[in-house]
């Protein structure tokens, strides 16, 4: 049996007034932390992606709430509240589909005004307190998100995952990551398929490090090769990570990931969605309704700074896409799995 896994990395830190981040644009050629002391700078950190993936933003957003209120701890309670709102927005105007960032930071704006604290220390401290809550309490929420997703694994399962959702788009261990984790821990997990992720390369510089150094067999492969894959019998089944849930059950993820859902459908893969609580929208009725963040046509003409295609080629960038909740077979919360695809509703998951 293998041993058990534990991410040997932190995707945040926070010390101090200080909150580190693991440059995840220099990741696998460097292991560099990037130091934020303002608001400004962990807004700056997550519009440029050096920290990334729904849940992480969201508690990178909370430090930054909490940072904020702690640069103005000399300010009355109400100076600091309306320093909130204003941070909130900044926060908030970085990247519009994960909805854990929205989520992070209305729950830190709710603390504050929700708060009796005497004074502006008092709240700062509040604040701090309920951000390291939210940070250890997504690390928590992972393992039992893994530890269920792993129940529903094939035996000797040759798991396909795309972009990365793993403990470095985490406070740790990961959503799709703590499947696979708790899965390989379990001996269920034979080998991981990671798809390239173009353009970002999400899955080729961060889940492949990631996975690899905890000693999980991986097998990368460009995305165009997933149908191939899937018709060789060499994928068993597919678990991804999601940027928001619709509350028709409509997932949107990484580009490429309804294009997977589709294939993983025609080979009669079961294909799983991993995710938090908070990733899900009960106020956003479809997928339809999701907002898909457009990213630069750079982005998608270059690779690592060199250009592949004509400078003035017109490029269309979407960096999410919204697998319609038939496709998915289960999506696995903290608080249960529900299959989608057989008609279960969300709501089964209400509750307080
Ligand atoms: O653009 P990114 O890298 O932030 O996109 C990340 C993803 O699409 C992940 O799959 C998603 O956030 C789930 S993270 C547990």
């Amino acid at each position: 049996m293998p041993k058990h896994i534990e991410g040997n990395f932190h995707t945040l830190e926070y010390g101090e007034g200080v909150l580190r981040l693991i440059d995840q644009t220099r990741l696998p050629g460097e292991e560099v932390y990037l130091e934020c002391r303002t608001e400004e700078e962990v807004a700056e950190a997550i519009r440029a992606m050096v920290v990334r993936g729904a849940p992480a933003i969201g508690v990178a957003a909370a430090y930054g709430m909490a940072m904020a209120a702690a640069r103005r701890a000399d300010l009355s309670p109400e100076e600091i509240r309306a320093a909130l709102d204003a941070a909130g927005e900044r926060l908030a105007a970085t990247r519009p589909t994960a909805v854990n960032l929205f989520w992070a930071i209305e729950r830190m704006r709710e603390a504050a005004r929700a708060s009796g604290a005497a004074g502006g220390e008092a709240l700062a401290g509040e604040l701090l307190a309920l951000a390291a809550e939210m940070h250890r309490e997504d690390v928590a929420i992972c393992r039992r998100i893994g530890d269920l997703g792993a129940g529903l694994l094939p035996e000797e399962g040759q798991v396909l995952t795309h972009c990365n959702a793993g403990a470095l788009a985490t406070a740790g261990y990961g959503t799709a990551g703590g499947v696979i984790r708790s899965g390989f821990r379990d001996g269920k997990v034979k080998r991981v398929w990671v798809d390239e992720t173009r353009p970002f390369l999400q899955g080729a510089r961060l889940t492949a490090w990631e996975l690899s150094r905890d000693g999980i067999p991986v097998t990368l492969i460009a995305d165009n090769m997933a149908a191939f894959c899937m018709q060789q019998g060499r994928v068993g089944v597919v678990v991804v990570g999601a940027d928001r849930v619709a509350a028709n059950g409509d997932v949107a993820n990484k580009i490429g990931t309804y294009g997977l859902a589709v294939l993983a459908r025609e080979h009669g893969v079961p294909f799983y969605v991993a995710a938090p609580m908070s990733t899900i929208d009960f106020k956003t009725p479809t997928g339809e309704d999701i907002p898909i963040e457009e990213r630069s046509a750079e982005e998608l003409r270059t690779i690592g700074g060199r250009r592949i295609a004509p400078e003035e080629v017109e490029v269309f960038h979407p960096a999410f896409d919204v697998t319609p909740a038939r496709l998915v077979d289960a999506l696995v919360t903290e608080r249960g799995v529900v299959r989608l695809a057989a008609g279960e509703s969300l709501e089964t998951l209400s509750g307080p």
